[in-house]
């Protein structure tokens, strides 16, 4: 029998899941992921770590899977009979969840439900963890700042509201069946590999495409939200950390540091060095490269939602003591390597 530690990450092709399988592998874990199957490549983000299955020996397996599909959840959890399963699959679009609501409550709310019903159909309460991840979208319009473990939360879109059942129906098997089920309350994180249709990324992406010549005007929507940004390297350290507890236990991670999406895109244009100016508010808002007609930012309205979460802030200091974890990255930071990230990824493009 082998002493590795084994864990199972359902959403293991994501942002998170390729920084916490590569964090699980330094620590000598056997890691199982579970990948859906899809018309064109999805695993780009775990290329660089993936295994031959013809090896002998391999310590990264992966496996096909839906976490809306209760059947496949329910064998994978028994063929495999993790020490630690982390939930990180999820439609986790806010936007996108006011166009699929009836999916994102499957995948997010049920699928919660269907890893956790797994874990107690098979017995495995005194074997497997379980790691949740929630959000600081649960607590929406918010109803104190900053926000922190015993703030209530008032979601303000299907995906939110259906991170909230997932919440409680972590504390809920927890209290009813002993197991060691947590939540993370995880602020907003990002780095190179977050998705390019979340704010961050297509800010990057878009002015750096700009600087390069290959873009001219980037359109974004509400640039007055404020959110508290973190790196999602820094963030995967933490969900492994609040498994280690000797209880298991709820967390916020969060900075603790607020920009408003402006602030984020002046920062970029700064890292970039791209001399602008701001025109106008609101819808109207627009910026210029300084001294030129050339408009590089305008707003579009559809990418405003039929409801926003206005701030968050997060209050982290339960994590900071109890798990004595502290962010290595900063805002400003966190920019610099997305941005120099972006910039060589598109020289890459233009030798293709
Ligand atoms: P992400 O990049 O969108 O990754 C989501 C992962 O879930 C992908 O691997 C995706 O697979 C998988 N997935 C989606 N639907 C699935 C399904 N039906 N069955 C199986 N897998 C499915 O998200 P992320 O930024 O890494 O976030 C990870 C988790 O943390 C999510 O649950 C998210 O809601 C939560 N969260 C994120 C943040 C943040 O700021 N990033 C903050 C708080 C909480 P494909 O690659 O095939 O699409
Ligand atoms: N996506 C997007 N695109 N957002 C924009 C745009 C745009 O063009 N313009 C302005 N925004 C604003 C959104 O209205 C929102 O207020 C803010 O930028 C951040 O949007 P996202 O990057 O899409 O992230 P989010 O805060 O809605 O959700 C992310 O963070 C949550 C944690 O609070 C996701 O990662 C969720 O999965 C996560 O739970």
């Amino acid at each position: 029998m082998s002493k590795n530690k084994v864990a199972l990450i359902f959403g293991i092709t994501g942002q998170d899941g390729s920084y916490l399988s590569e964090y699980l592998l330094k620590k000598n874990y056997i890691v199982h992921g579970v990948i859906r199957r899809s018309s064109s490549f999805n695993t780009g983000r775990i290329d660089h770590i993936y295994q031959d299955p013809h090896k002998k020996k391999r310590n990264l397996i992966l496996h096909y899977g839906d976490i809306t599909d209760s059947i496949s959840v329910s064998s994978l959890i028994k063929k495999i009979l993790p020490h630690e399963i982390y939930n990180l699959a999820a439609q986790s679009h806010v936007a996108v969840s006011f166009e699929v609501p009836e999916y994102t409550a499957n995948a997010d709310a049920i699928g919660t439900l269907r890893i956790l019903e797994a874990i107690r159909f098979h017995k495995l309460q005194s074997r497997t963890r379980f790691y949740q991840a929630g959000t600081s979208e649960m607590y929406g319009k918010v109803k104190e700042t900053p926000q922190n473990e015993y703030t209530s939360f008032y979601p303000r879109s299907p995906y939110g509201v259906a991170k909230v059942y997932a919440h409680w129906i972590t504390v809920n098997y927890r209290e009813a069946y002993k197991i060691f089920a947590c939540n993370g309350i995880l602020f907003n994180h990002e780095s190179p590999r977050r998705g390019g249709t979340f704010v961050t990324k297509k800010i990057v992406n878009g002015l750096c495409r700009i600087k390069k010549g290959l873009q001219k005007t980037l359109y974004l929507g509400n640039l007055e939200a404020k959110r508290d940004w973190g790196h999602a390297k820094d963030y995967a350290v933490a969900m492994w950390k609040i498994l280690q507890k000797r209880e298991p236990d709820d967390f916020v991670i969060a900075t603790g540091v607020q920009l408003t999406v402006k602030e984020f895109v002046n920062l970029v244009l700064k890292e970039l060095k791209i001399d602008y100016l701001w025109k106008g508010k609101g819808l109207s808002s627009r910026c210029f490269i300084k001294g030129t007609k050339n408009k590089i930012i305008s707003i579009d309205k559809n990418y405003f939602r039929p409801l926003e979460v206005d701030t968050l802030l997060g209050n982290s200091k339960k994590a900071r003591r109890e798990l004595k974890w502290k962010p290595k990255y900063n805002v400003k930071s966190m920019i610099k390597e997305m941005v120099y990230e972006e910039l060589n990824s598109l020289k890459d493009d233009k030798k293709n």
